[in-house]
């Protein structure tokens, strides 16, 4: 497994990553005792104030979401890690659990604890089998200390078994409740009617990392990393034409080209040494030429102006020779085989969008491509079908601003 390179406190290789002394040495204990003596409310009122932006795709603000679960009516309640990790090019919480998996796990016991859940799951991975091991062993730590048990909360594993479409948080919950991986349409949201109806907290892995360095320090701390707007850092993870790929901590505001280029980092461009471009974001990222990469940071904001998102933090690089089309296709694959098929909008565009690629009409037909990927964004459940032709829209808008340029 690639290593985490350890620029910041957040991530911290140890050898025995699941021990007590661990839990002790990495201020986890402190967390977990500063929390049991707030109220939910205090809880909730510091995430809030930290700025914590979900680590898994969406950047929610976390404190806004335990507050609707906070706030909904129930009396019972879930929180629930996601650890289902199938994004294309994603591999940062396989690193995470491996190396330290103490932190979102008790990310995992403050998230209950603040929300009034008795009962907490960990979904994770099907493949991801050491992951699940580390997993079962921060689990039975936590439970000599007696923070995990009948009297607190009780953390059960659920594995999944190998669709991308799991991750999606309603599609998760009725995994877990027994059925097929489907999202469920929204509203409601899990916030109010998740796992068997009853108000559900969902986190990304690293979401709950950055809780329980929360916890472990305090606001001042956390806010001292990052920008006011996106304080914390985030996990990366550098693959494809690299010289040294793997899961890098970085705060935001952090230059995008540094990624690549620092020697603590990517280390440069391998294959043929020239940028060609990078995928940020996964699959349904967007593409970036290696002006865009020069000019942006590790920010929402800077990113919006080339349509680009961080998403789970995957950086995907290309060198100068891929045909990025070819890329295209294989992302175009990617979905056609993991759209779950429960509505037709994503059912069929992604297969269309496949067939468009295949038959090499990607410059031939544009408009055709623009139109489908509306309908897909406009109809489709969930975010599979909104998202799948957003890497495809962004090349589609490359081309047209090369032959703009050639027109003037
Ligand atoms: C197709 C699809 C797959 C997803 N897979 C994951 C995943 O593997 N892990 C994850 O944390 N979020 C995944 N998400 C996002 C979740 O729906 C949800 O937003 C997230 O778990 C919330 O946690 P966060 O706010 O901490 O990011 C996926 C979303 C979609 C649409
Ligand atoms: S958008 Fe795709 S993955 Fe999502 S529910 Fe519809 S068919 Fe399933």
């Amino acid at each position: 497994m690639p290593e985490i390179r350890r620029l910041l406190p957040t991530l911290d290789i140890a050898s025995a990553p699941t021990s007590l002394e661990r839990l002790r040495e990495r201020g986890f204990e402190r967390a977990l005792q500063r929390s049991a003596a707030m109220t939910s409310q205090a809880i909730v009122a510091e995430v809030q104030a930290s700025g914590i932006k979900g680590r898994g795709g969406a950047a929610f603000p976390t404190g806004a979401k335990w507050a609707a679960v906070l706030a909904a009516s129930g009396e019972v309640r879930y929180a629930v890690m996601n650890a289902d990790e199938s994004e294309l090019g994603t591999f940062k919480d396989r690193a995470l659990l491996e190396q330290d998996p103490l932190g979102a796990m008790v990310g995992l016991v403050i998230a209950a604890r603040a929300v009034g859940a008795k009962r907490a799951y960990c979904y994770v991975r099907g493949e991801y089998r050491e992951v699940e091991a580390q997993m079962g062993a921060a689990i039975q730590t936590l439970r000599q200390a007696g923070w995990v048990g009948a009297d607190t909360v009780d953390i059960e594993i659920r594995r999944g078994a190998g669709a991308y479409i799991a991750g999606e948080e309603t599609a998760l919950l009725n995994s877990i409740e027994g059925k097929r991986a489907e999202p469920r349409v929204k509203p409601p949201f899990p916030t109010t009617q998740g796992l068997w109806r009853s108000p559900t907290l969902i986190q990304n892995v690293e979401t709950l990392a950055n809780v329980a360095l929360l916890f472990a320090h305090d606001v001042d701390w956390f806010r001292t990393y990052g920008t006011p707007d996106t304080p914390g850092t985030k996990l990366i993870g550098l693959s494809g034409h690299i010289e040294h790929p793997g899961v890098y901590e970085v705060p935001f505001g952090y230059p995008l080209m540094q990624l690549i280029t620092e020697t603590e980092m990517g280390h440069g461009v391998s294959g043929s040494g020239h940028l060609g471009a990078v995928l940020l974001g996964g699959a349904a990222g967007t593409f970036l030429a290696p002006d865009e990469i020069r000019d942006s940071v590790l920010d929402y904001g800077s990113l919006a102006k080339y349509g680009a998102s961080i998403g789970s933090g995957a950086f995907m690089v290309f060198d100068d020779t891929v045909d990025l089309t070819w890329v295209l296709t294989k992302l175009a694959r990617f979905f056609a085989d993991e759209s779950c098929g429960q509505c037709v909008p994503c059912r069929v565009g992604t297969r269309r969008i496949l067939e468009f690629l295949q038959r090499g009409e990607l410059e031939r037909r544009p408009e055709d491509l623009r139109d489908l990927a509306q309908a897909m964004k406009d109809a489709s459940i969930c975010g599979l079908g909104q998202t799948a032709p957003v890497a495809l829209l962004s090349i589609l808008d490359r081309l047209e601003r090369r032959t703009n340029e050639t027109r003037r």
